[in-house]
C-alpha cells in the first residue's frame, strides 16, 4: 500500500504558487476584492424567528419599514433614503463611466444614495444620481468646492476596511487622458494615493475640517466619516467628538479596487467584530440613533444585511455585490476570464484595467459593453431583492421596521462569533467574556 499524496494546509496551492510568483517577477501581488480566506462574517449568525415567545407579522399585510434618515444631527438638509442599503464609494478610474452611471440610475430607482471616490465626481453620476455623496479623500483627488456644492452628503474618508492605514492605487493602465484630468496627474503613469490627510495630524485636525466644510456647505449637509475597521470603538467616539453626523464603518472583507494581496488578507478587523465596539461608543456618548452607523465590508443578501441592523447600525453600504449585480464575474463571461487566466467567480484583476464586463475598465472598446441603462436596472433589482429578504426576516421577528431588528433576534453558530459579537451561543445563554458566567 502507498499513502496518497499529502498537501500541506500551510504551504497550500495558492501559497506554494504565491511564493512561485513573488521569486520569479520580484514583485508583489496586487489585486482588486476583499478578503478570500476564511474569517468571522454573518454567517456565524442566525435568526431564531418567532413562534410561541415572539409574534411574527404577516409577509403580505403588514408593514415592515425601511426608510432612514441620515444627517439630522447638524446638518440642515439631512437625507432620507427610502432603502437602509447604500452603494459604497468607488473611484471613477478603478470604474468605467458607464458603472459610475449605472449605479446613479439604479440607486436613484430603489431611492437610496450612491457614493463618488477617489478621483472625483463625473458628470455620469451626478446627473443620473438623486441622492449622491461626495468623498473627500486623503488624496484630494478630483476635489473642488464647486462638487462640495454640488452633492447632497460629504463623506471624510479616513480609511478603508480593505486597507486600514493604507492609500489607494491606480494603475497606469487605467489612467486615460480623462482620469488624469480630473486628478491633475500625467497619463499612463501608476498612481498611488495618500494614506493619510495633508492638512492634519490627528482627530483634532479633523473637528477643524468638519466645521471648515460646513463652512463651505452653509451647514447644509450631512458629514460622514468613514474609517476602515481597526478600532472602531475608539475611531467612532473621535469622529462623534470631531462632529460627524454620520460614521461608516468598514470592515476588512470590503473590497478594494487595487491594493496588495497582502495587505487585504493581512490588516484590520473582521466586518462582525467590527459593529459592537462601534455601537457601544455610540451608545456610551448617548449618540446611538443620533449619529447613525453605516456598515460595510461583505454584505451579499438581505440576511447579512437584516444582521448588521440587529447588530446597531442604521444602514449598510455596498461594494462589490453591486460590481456583481452590474455583471462582474458573471458566468456568461467564461470564455474571456479564461484568456485572462483566470475563471468566473475567481476574477480579482480589476486594477489591470481589461474587464471583459466593462466595469472596472477605462478601455472604451470594453466600457461601452455596459449599458447603464440595464445595468441601473440590474442595481435597482437587487437593491429591492436584498430590501425583501431583510424585511422577510424582520417580519418574521414581529418587526415593524428594519430599524427593530436587535441583537436578541440572532444567536451564533460559532464561539469566535459569540466572543465578537456577545450575542450567545445557539442553544445557550452564554457567550465567552460574558459577565458572571
Ligand atoms: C472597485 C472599488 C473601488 C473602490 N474605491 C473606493 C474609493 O474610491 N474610496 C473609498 O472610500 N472606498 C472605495 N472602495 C471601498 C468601498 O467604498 C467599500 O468600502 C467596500 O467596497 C465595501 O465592501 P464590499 O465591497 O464588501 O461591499 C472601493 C471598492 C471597490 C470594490
Amino acid at each position: 500500500m502507498t499513502t496518497p499524496p499529502r498537501p500541506s494546509p500551510i504551504y497550500d496551492q495558492y501559497a506554494i504558487a504565491e511564493i512561485q510568483r513573488a521569486a520569479a517577477t520580484g514583485i508583489y501581488d496586487i489585486r482588486g476584492g476583499g478578503t478570500k480566506r476564511r474569517m468571522p462574517h454573518f454567517d456565524d449568525l442566525i435568526f431564531l424567528g418567532a413562534s410561541m415567545s415572539r409574534y411574527p407579522l404577516e409577509g403580505y399585510r403588514e408593514r415592515c419599514g425601511t426608510d432612514v434618515v441620515l444627517g439630522a444631527r447638524h446638518a440642515k438638509k439631512p437625507i432620507t433614503l427610502k432603502i437602509p442599503i447604500t452603494i459604497a464609494g468607488m473611484s471613477f478610474g478603478a470604474l468605467s463611466g458607464q458603472a459610475k452611471e449605472a449605479l446613479g440610475r439604479g440607486a436613484t430607482i430603489a431611492g437610496t444614495s450612491t457614493t463618488t471616490g477617489d478621483g472625483g465626481m463625473t458628470e455620469e453620476e451626478r446627473g443620473h444620481s438623486q441622492t449622491l455623496v461626495y468623498q473627500y479623500l486623503p488624496s484630494r483627488y478630483g476635489m473642488n468646492p464647486r462638487d462640495l456644492r454640488r452633492c447632497d452628503a460629504i463623506e471624510i474618508v479616513i480609511g478603508q476596511g480593505a486597507k486600514p492605514g493604507g492609500g489607494g492605487m491606480l494603475l497606469g493602465q487605467k489612467i486615460t487622458e480623462r482620469v488624469a484630468g480630473m486628478r491633475n496627474l500625467p497619463a499612463g503613469i501608476d498612481q498611488r494615493s495618500a494614506c493619510r490627510h495633508p492638512d492634519w495630524t490627528g482627530p483634532d485636525d479633523l473637528e477643524i475640517k468638519i466645521e471648515e466644510l460646513r463652512e463651505i456647505t452653509d451647514w447644509q449637509k450631512p458629514i460622514y466619516v468613514k474609517v476602515g475597521a481597526s478600532r472602531p470603538y475608539y475611531d467612532v467616539a473621535l469622529a462623534v467628538k470631531a462632529g460627524a453626523d454620520v460614521v461608516v464603518v468598514d470592515g476588512m472583507q470590503g473590497g478594494t479596487a487595487a491594493t496588495q494581496d497582502v495587505f487585504i488578507e493581512n490588516v484590520g478587523l473582521p466586518t462582525l467584530a467590527a459593529i459592537r465596539p462601534a455601537v457601544r461608543a455610540l451608545q456610551e456618548l448617548g449618540m446611538h440613533r443620533k449619529v447613525q452607523l453605516i456598515v460595510s465590508g461583505g454584505i451579499r443578501n438581505g440576511a447579512d444585511v437584516a444582521k448588521a441592523l440587529a447588530l446597531g447600525a442604521d444602514a449598510v453600504s455596498i461594494g462589490t455585490a453591486a460590481l456583481i449585480a452590474l455583471g462582474d464575474n458573471s458566468p456568461a463571461l467564461e470564455d474571456e476570464y479564461r484568456k485572462l487566466g483566470t475563471t468566473a467567480g475567481a476574477y480579482d484583476d480589476w486594477h489591470e484595467g481589461r474587464d471583459p464586463a466593462g466595469i472596472t475598465t477605462q478601455d472604451p472598446e470594453l466600457a461601452r459593453r455596459l449599458d447603464p441603462i440595464l445595468g441601473g436596472r440590474r442595481i435597482a433589482n437587487f437593491l429591492s431583492v436584498l430590501t425583501m429578504e431583510a424585511q422577510a426576516i424582520a417580519r418574521a421577528c414581529g418587526k415593524s421596521h428594519l430599524h427593530n431588528l436587535e441583537p436578541e433576534d440572532m444567536v451564533s453558530l460559532t464561539m469566535e462569533a459569540a466572543a465578537m459579537t456577545q450575542i450567545p451561543l445557539a442553544g445557550t445563554n452564554w457567550y465567552p467574556g460574558k459577565p458572571g458566567a
